[in-house]
């Protein structure tokens, strides 16, 4: 019998009957693997053999949501309060940005609180990861360790020894032999997910899986694997800086406006005890270009630093507008309004934006910064005192609050930051449009 395939898109699970180049479902280039349909039809099977019957709700016990705590605080807080028994957590982020460094940290404070668990790595030997451990200083005789790729062994292994909590080193590496498929395709992160949650389930065994995600930022071809699992968490920053944001993307056991933050350092990740002014410790105020911004990452305001570089353009070609850490079409935007509602002419002068400490925004709330940091090092003139600036600036130069304002200058005014500029009466200097902001800050008369 002839053994049919079928290519399927990695990034979002579309299948069509040859290769494509592009992916008509998600748009990405170069995505498609190929599979055999056996597999496809065998995955469905198992979503489909499931049965079950349904019982009033007032009948249902809720007393299996029993935490338990990693002892690791930023992790306990983005969890909602430790790991529920039973549940299953999708650790995702780019490679080397330390998913294994901190599952290991996990393992390690848990184990000595007297949990047992089993750490299945398929990336890397038992020597290296026992190595790892040793420096992380989690050595301990309660982690089980095993380098195994083949998914039933792993579950073998895991009815024998009964550990509290399984991680699974990574998805992608991880293969299920009834498949035919290469790993890390997506039939097979799918089947090998279903088969650990359908198996680790019944026997109260949390369940951490570790996923790369891919260079558009998704987890590689695991999107379909983010509505299985009960927890999803991301893990970012820079992997030239060394600080790294742990992320709460979805919580069926709490609220995802979480975020912890680490440091990387040479024993591992430390937790940073004080995020909000991580980035503003070098800060120079009084210097032409340098505004003090914030921003709200998951719950909890960060004070940031915004630097502007504005010079003269060359005259060749269109004069260069690049930002770090912000959108280039927000800058874009942000000088378009300079220009035209408040008559400043940059049409000849390269303008470069940095947001210090390799830290990405996403926040519109650091628009005002930004905007009087261009302008301020347009003029050469520095914004005097202790400043910070909070606001989003709209298309005709007014300035809107941003979410949760009262928060923002709160946390500005504790860290001791003299002239709070934003829209609203508590704020310091009280503005409502960038020309209002430029004139108060002396840098307009
Ligand atoms: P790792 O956890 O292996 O990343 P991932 O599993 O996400 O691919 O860690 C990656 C980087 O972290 C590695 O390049 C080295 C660095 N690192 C430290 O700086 N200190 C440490 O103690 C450890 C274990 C790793
Ligand atoms: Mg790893």
């Amino acid at each position: 019998m002839k053994t049919k395939t079928i290519y399927s898109c990695q990034e979002c699970g579309y299948t069509a009957g040859r290769w494509l180049g592009r992916c008509p479902s998600c748009g990405a280039w170069n995505t498609f693997a190929e599979e055999s349909v056996a597999d496809v039809k065998v995955v469905n099977k198992a979503k489909r053999s499931r049965e079950s019957k349904a019982v009033p709700i007032t009948d249902v016990g809720s007393s299996g949501a029993e935490r338990f705590l990693t002892g690791i605080n930023g992790i306990d807080q983005v969890l909602g309060g430790g790991i529920v028994n039973g549940s299953v957590i999708l650790l995702g982020g780019d490679p080397g940005i330390g998913k294994s460094t901190m599952s290991m940290q996990v393992a390690g404070s848990l184990a000595k609180s007297g949990k047992r668990i089993l750490y299945a790595t398929g990336e890397e030997s038992s020597a290296q990861v026992a190595l790892r451990a040793k420096r992380l200083g989690a050595l301990h005789e309660n982690i089980l360790l095993m380098s195994e790729t083949d998914l039933s062994v792993i579950l073998k292994e895991a009815k024998k020894v009964k550990p509290d909590l399984l991680i699974i080193d990574s998805i992608q590496v991880i293969f299920s032999p009834e498949l035919a498929s290469a790993p890390g395709t997506v039939s097979q992160v799918r089947q090998c997910a279903c088969q650990l949650v359908d198996a680790l389930k019944p026997q109260d065994i949390s369940l951490i899986i570790i996923g790369h995600v891919t260079k558009e930022g998704a987890l590689a071809g695991p999107r379909t694997l983010e509505h299985l699992v009960d927890v999803v968490l991301y893990f970012e920053g820079d992997r030239f800086a060394d600080f790294r944001i742990l992320r709460g993307i979805k919580n069926r056991f709490g609220s995802t406006n979480e975020i912890a933050m680490f440091e990387m350092s040479s024993t591992g990740l430390k937790e940073v005890s004080n995020p909000s002014t991580f980035f503003i410790s070098h800060y120079a105020t009084n210097e032409p270009g340098t505004v003090a911004g914030c921003v709200i990452e998951g719950s909890r305001p960060i004070m940031l630093e915004v630097q502007a570089l504005v010079s003269k353009s060359s005259g060749f070609g269109a004069p260069y507008r690049r930002a770090q850490g912000f959108d280039n079409n927000r800058l874009t935007l942000l000088i378009a309004v300079l220009e035209k509602v408040m008559g400043f002419s940059l049409y000849d002068q390269d303008i470069f934006v940095n947001i210090t400490g390799g830290f990405k925004v996403s926040d519109p709330g650091v628009d005002l910064a930004v905007a009087m940091a261009i302008i301020s090092s347009f003029l050469v003139r520095p914004i005097e005192g202790k400043s910070v600036v909070i606001g989003e600036v709209g298309l005709t130069g007014e300035v809107r609050r941003p979410s949760q304002l009262e928060k923002r200058i709160s946390e500005a005014g504790k860290i001791g930051f003299k002239n709070i500029f934003a829209p609203d009466k508590l704020a310091d200097i009280k503005v409502h449009s960038i020309q209002e902001a430029l004139l108060k800050a002396g840098l307009m008369v």
